[in-house]
């Protein structure tokens, strides 16, 4: 039997400034002590999105105490902690390196081991910390900047099974949001705005739907909705639920049909999965999250939802990422170099072998 270990963890790739510390007890399970969460979305919503050196400057202010803070939430000093975690991409190049520089001088300073987190890999494995979830499993990751289906099949170990040709689904939701008049990020407004529209009311595509392989395009989309609001200028507050309603309908659509393909490559597997699991901002999407329950429940498999919070970015996923690579007595060096881009499936990538 393990001894419980305690990992601090730091994120910044984006526009979160977060710190967080987990603990897995003897038999393995996690439990979150602390998650300190500063979203910058204020100081980025006059611009429509995230500006690389408003950003990278906002971490700069925030992160020590933010980790201060998840600290003493936690009720324990760095002596307690066994391992320093910091996502180290892919993202904005200065945020990282404002997140990883922190992670690295903590872990120098208390004497501690570092490790080096793929952030994405933070979200591919969240459901293992709020849902102990087995291997093998499927993720649909859809975030701002990701859409991916990947097998996820150890620590270290994920096979991306498709992604997106053009738009992420994040991404996709505030363009749309964007030339609808609704405001950064837009996510949760065309969800809101939804609510109250008609999904028929337009007939949009479902771009990719039918196709063997499991990739994503979500630029046809959104051009179809720039058609009709075109069309119908002015919009009245009811044509912008309408033509929310109508998209977020044609991406649950399209989402659980690349999640059906994914399974059904899968199936033929000597270990095929027994969970599908979603993360990302995007999994935060209450009609999403229906869709793949009910998809779920005709495929006999298990549903692991992170709570919304856990969906977003956060220092916790970080941290769990670490302790999962800790206990395997994977650590990094001081010498670990911020990556913009770092791809989660170490078969398409030549400089990360995984360790595995
Ligand atoms: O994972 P995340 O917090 O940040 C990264 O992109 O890494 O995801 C943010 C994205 C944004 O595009 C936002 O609009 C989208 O997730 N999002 C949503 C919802 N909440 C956040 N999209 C649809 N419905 C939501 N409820
Ligand atoms: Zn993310």
């Amino acid at each position: 039997m393990q001894a419980s270990l305690r990992v601090l963890g730091i994120e910044s790739t984006c526009d979160e400034t977060a710190a967080a510390v987990v603990e897995a007890d003897s038999d393995g399970r996690g439990r979150i002590l602390s998650n300190a969460v500063l979203s910058q979305i204020a100081e980025h919503a006059a611009y429509g999105g995230v500006v690389p050196e408003i950003a990278a400057r906002a971490h700069v202010d925030a992160l020590d105490r933010l980790i201060r803070r998840a600290l003493e939430e936690a009720g324990c000093g760095l002596k307690d902690i066994d391992a320093v975690a910091a996502a180290a991409g892919p993202g904005l190049i200065g945020g990282v390196m404002v997140g990883l520089t922190t992670g690295k001088a903590i872990a120098l300073a208390a004497n501690k081991p570092f490790v080096a987190v793929n952030h994405l890999e933070g979200h591919a494995l969240t459901p293992r910390l709020t849902d102990g979830i087995d291997f093998p499993y499927l993720l649909l990751l859809v975030s701002g900047g990701h859409s991916q289906l990947v097998s996820v099949e150890g620590v270290g170990d994920y096979r991306r099974l498709g992604s997106t040709v053009d738009d992420a689904l994040g991404e996709a939701f505030d363009k749309a949001a964007k030339l609808l008049g609704l405001p950064y990020p837009g996510g949760p407004k065309v969800e809101l705005a939804a609510q109250k529209g008609d999904p028929e009311r337009f007939d949009l595509p479902r771009p990719m739907a039918g196709r063997r392989n499991p990739d994503f395009s979500f630029s046809g989309l959104k051009t179809a909705v720039r058609q009709e609001a075109e069309k119908l200028a002015p919009l009245t507050v009811g044509d912008v639920s309408d033509l929310c309603a109508s998209f977020q309908a044609a991406a649950v659509d399209v989402v659980v049909d690349r999640c059906r393909a994914a399974l059904r490559l899968l199936a033929d597997q000597p270990k095929p999965p027994t969970a599908l699991v979603a993360a990302g901002g995007v999994a935060a999407n209450g009609p999403i999250r229906r869709g793949l329950a009910r998809l779920c429940l005709e495929s006999g498999l298990k549903l692991a939802l992170p709570p919304v919070g856990l969906c977003s970015d956060n220092g916790a996923m970080i941290a769990w990422a670490g302790l999962e690579r800790f206990r395997l007595g994977w650590t990094d060096g001081m010498d670990f170099a911020a990556r913009p881009r770092w791809p989660l499936d170490s078969r398409q990538d030549p400089r990360w072998h995984g360790k595995a």
